[in-house]
């Protein structure tokens, strides 16, 4: 049966009771919905499950983005992303640094991020201690956290946010990613989205400007933009506002991108190894005033 057991903090939950690998039932789907708004990040253990049904699973809740690079891609299911430290003959086999600061995957899109889903294969461990932990940010309660004043003055307001200021921060800490070319950085055009939008799932507002991407607020003095953008970016960060995942191997992790902030823990070495699978799966589906209807409504 499927239970959904909150972490008792500020985001989290377990899922037990389902089997990813197989075809997920329309209730069941309906609830995990309801359950991603709610607790933000959702924990399935022990699944086992092939690339081709990581990426069955989560085209159901939307359009899944492919590497700009075209790098790291699992060989039957290109949608579903390779993030490793693991070298194998010389090569890298996957994207090792990926997510190592605070960011929302995928703010940089026109059609913004919904979710991210990623399989953990193998987890770095030191003396029994997991490494590698995912740490969280609620955004809901980051919004509601504001100064009622700055909360008003933002209610309207909206930020640009740029692919190229977290892939060029990760390059300034001396990442091995490489610089993109130009036709590359031409596929990633800055977007601009609200600051504090309503959630389609809780239809609660959250904080919606990250540090790895959010550039500037349209239409604002730079000056006063840089200062309050300076002000959201370390309120969001409170310590009570955070949550950290610990990996274990078979995790399946499901996060929504719409009311939270993450970072991936760079606390591990080179030969402590962690491999998981990555999918990132836009908001077109989750928007959509039909599929919310068919999916959303009570
Ligand atoms: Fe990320």
């Amino acid at each position: 049966m499927l239970t959904i057991t909150p972490s008792g903090q500020t985001l989290g939950a377990r899922v037990t009771g389902i089997n990813l690998a197989e075809p997920v039932p329309d209730a069941d789907f309906r609830t995990l919905l309801r359950a991603l708004g709610q607790h933000g990040v959702l924990c399935f253990p022990n699944q086992n499950m092939t690339p081709p049904q990581q990426r069955d699973f989560c085209q159901r809740l939307g359009r899944i983005q492919f590497s700009l690079t075209g790098r790291f891609q699992s060989a039957e299911a290109p949608e579903v992303g390779i993030l490793s430290n693991i070298i194998e003959d010389g090569q890298p086999i996957g994207l090792a640094d990926a997510g190592q600061d605070w960011h929302t995957d995928m703010s940089y899109t026109q059609v913004k991020g919904f979710a991210n889903a990623l399989l953990a294969l193998r987890v770095p461990r030191r003396n029994g201690r997991v490494l590698g932990g995912t740490c969280f940010g609620n955004m809901f309660a980051a919004y509601e956290g504001l100064d009622p004043a700055l909360r008003e003055r933002l209610r309207d307001a909206t930020a640009v946010h740029d692919f190229n200021k977290f892939w060029d921060a990760m390059l300034a800490k001396g990442s091995g990613r490489g610089a993109l070319t130009e036709a590359q950085k031409a596929q990633r055009p800055p977007a601009t989205h609200p600051i504090c939008p309503v959630h389609p799932i809780t239809g609660r507002r959250s904080l919606y400007c990250n540090p790895g991407y959010a550039t500037h607020i349209v239409g604002m003095d730079r000056a006063e933009s840089d200062r309050i953008m300076a002000h959201l970016f370390e309120h969001q960060l409170k310590p009570e506002y955070l949550w950290t995942h610990e990996w274990t191997e078979g995790d399946f992790l499901l996060w929504d991108n719409l009311g939270t902030v993450h970072t991936a823990l760079a606390d591990y070495t080179a030969d402590e190894h962690r491999l998981m699978k990555r999918c990132q799966i836009m908001a077109d589906k989750v928007f959509d005033p039909s599929w919310q209807q068919t999916w959303l409504a009570a």
